[in-house]
């Protein structure tokens, strides 16, 4: 390739002019309220995302995807926008965001910033129009307003229970309650209303045009919804059937929005990419990840799977198939800012209630640490080698387990407090990074931190991995930087005549990635070793661990 890339020609990553890059990218989430706190304020900040691309670029990442740095009162962690079309005051400025872009570009790393077309937040100027006027007023037809039931209208329009616990209907004292799917600070948006379509148009061009490379959409699948009266019940969506049929989910109609945006990214070149956040069955996935919808759709799958060869083997193979069908790339996502870390997860015992163990505060069941993060490396080894797109979670590349024993006056999350205490929710795994051995935050920023960081986070901090040939870090690097020269075709072959607590492919250039489930050694296919995700001992694939080999070559012991 001989094209220089629009990034300059140091850049390491692919040119402007690939415009296929997402399909095997290597994207890197950064929680940025947790990455790196620059002015001390204990809240991680733009600038403090800028100071560490060296550290993106040296982990080898194609691309970061900021989730929310918009204004928000953070009743959802940022997942509650005030305001789509600029940065959090405590964040950053527009000028930070785009030096933050520049900074990244040059360094051949793309940009994906988080899109939340479901619900704004309650601060966001449409909905305290809302407030202001009455009922059946234009500014009412942005969201899902409803007449109570009752004589009043003091009885919720329907059962509707939200997602993070409570009802999924708040009164507005004139008898009107308005629709949240999620925390009551986050009223849900009419997607059949021609202005609010209008408006995200005009957010994703406003990004777009800064040139933000792609997009993550955050609750895909909720956009479009049938509420012809009488509205269906708790217990009727429940039993409603996913694939179309469902009052709230997964409804045929949403595409269409995404036909739209398509049109949209499609103006720029290279096209802006984008990825859906859709939790639908796998078979469903395949529409809002088709060429004419957004283009790829985050497969949950693995992230949900437990530490078996077997799953993990079909999950493969069904999503490559789906992939090929949609002519899209499959993702693999094992961690992000939702969901209990999975070193962590591979530390417990199979089937253990992750819930539950949280409300212990990580006690009962005892994690097996060192077992966790060596499947952890091993899981992440095997994501690495699949074709399709790698989707990592900051602080994955440092073996962070979940911090799950925050004291409750820390928590954050509405799912503690609209669960009545229940669930503890999502901050285990939302701690500001561990950047250095030392310092009241482990140089995540200055005295504060906006959660507590544990002091046993010192074990992990970046500056006592980075010299360590055998740290998680290390490991990340080497895996990214083989990953990117090794990585091609889109197709992998079985190997077959494996144990089955093994799981064996080999990839176009003759490179074979192998991964032992199980506890015992397992032999080791002819070839010259790569990279492994555990130290080796001869000829063989030890317990839970990953081993990348070149097939023709000498075996080097
Ligand atoms: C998505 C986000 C999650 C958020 C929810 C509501 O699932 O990943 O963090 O709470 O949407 O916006
Ligand atoms: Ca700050």
């Amino acid at each position: 390739m001989t094209a220089l890339s629009e990034f300059g020609s140091t850049a390491p990553g692919p040119s402007q002019q690939d415009t296929a890059w997402w399909r095997q990218a290597v994207v890197y989430q950064v929680y940025p309220r947790s990455f790196a706190d620059a002015n001390g304020d204990g809240i991680g900040d733009l600038r403090g995302i800028t100071g560490k691309v060296g550290y993106l670029r040296e982990l080898g990442v194609d691309a970061v995807w900021l989730s929310p740095f918009y204004p928000s009162a953070l009743a959802d962690g940022g997942y509650d926008v005030d305001d789509y079309r600029a940065v959090d005051p405590r964040i950053g400025t527009l000028e930070e965001f785009d030096e933050l872009c520049a900074t990244l570009h040059a360094q051949g790393i793309r940009l994906i910033v988080d899109i939340v077309p479901n619900h704004t937040s309650n601060r966001h100027v449409w909905f305290q129009e809302a407030l202001a006027s009455p009922p059946g007023s234009r500014a009412r037809e942005r969201y899902v307003f409803r007449p109570g039931r009752g004589e009043d209208g003091e009885l919720p329009p329907s059962d509707w229970t939200s997602t993070f616990g409570g009802p999924a209907w708040e009164p507005v004292g004139d008898g009107e309650w308005y629709l949240h799917l999620f925390a009551p600070e986050q009223p849900d948006l009419n997607w059949a209303d021609d202005e609010v379509r209008q408006e995200f148009l005009t957010t994703l061009k406003f990004w777009a045009d800064r040139g933000v490379d792609g997009f993550r959409i955050d609750v895909a699948h909720a956009l479009a919804k049938d509420l012809t009266e009488p509205l269906a019940s708790q217990a009727e969506l429940d039993a409603a059937l996913w694939g179309g049929a469902h009052p709230l989910q997964d409804r045929d109609e949403v595409h269409d929005i995404y036909r739209e945006w398509r049109r949209l990214f499609n103006q720029y070149d290279p096209p802006r990419t984008a990825v859906a956040e859709a939790w639908v069955p796998a078979h469903r996935r395949s529409r809002y990840a088709s060429p004419e919808g957004l283009g790829q759709a985050f497969n949950f799958d693995l992230l949900e799977a437990q530490w078996d060869a077997a799953m993990f083997a079909s999950i493969i193979e069904e999503n490559l198939a789906l992939a090929r069908e949609s002519g899209t790339s499959s993702t693999w996502v094992l961690s992000n800012h939702d969901v209990v870390r999975h070193a962590t997860r591979y530390a417990l015992p199979e089937g253990t209630d992750l819930h539950a163990w949280l409300s212990t505060d990580g006690a009962d069941p005892q994690p097996d640490e060192e077992r966790g993060r060596r499947r952890a490396r091993a899981a992440t080894l095997l994501t690495l080698a699949l074709p399709g797109s790698a989707y990592l979670y900051q602080g994955e590349e440092l073996g962070l387990p979940e911090v799950a024993d925050l004291p409750a006056d820390a928590l954050q999350d509405p799912t503690y407090v609209r669960s009545g205490g229940e669930h503890k929710g999502r901050d285990g795994c939302r701690v500001p990074l561990p950047w250095a051995t030392q310092g009241p935050t482990l140089g995540f920023g200055d005295q504060l931190a906006h959660l507590p960081v544990p002091a046993d986070f010192a074990r992990f901090a970046v500056d006592s991995q980075e010299d360590d040939e055998t740290s998680t870090l290390s490991f990340y690097r080497r895996a990214l930087a083989e990953r990117r020269r090794l990585q091609s075709g889109e197709t992998l072959d079985w190997l077959t005549d494996m144990p089955p607590a093994v799981v064996a492919f080999t990839r176009p250039g003759g490179w074979i990635s192998v991964t032992n489930f199980g506890t015992t050694p397992t032999p080791m296919p002819a070839g010259s070793v790569i990279v492994s995700s555990s130290a080796l001992d001869g000829p063989q694939v030890p317990p839970e661990t990953t081993v990348w080999l070149q097939q023709s070559g000498p075996h080097q012991d």
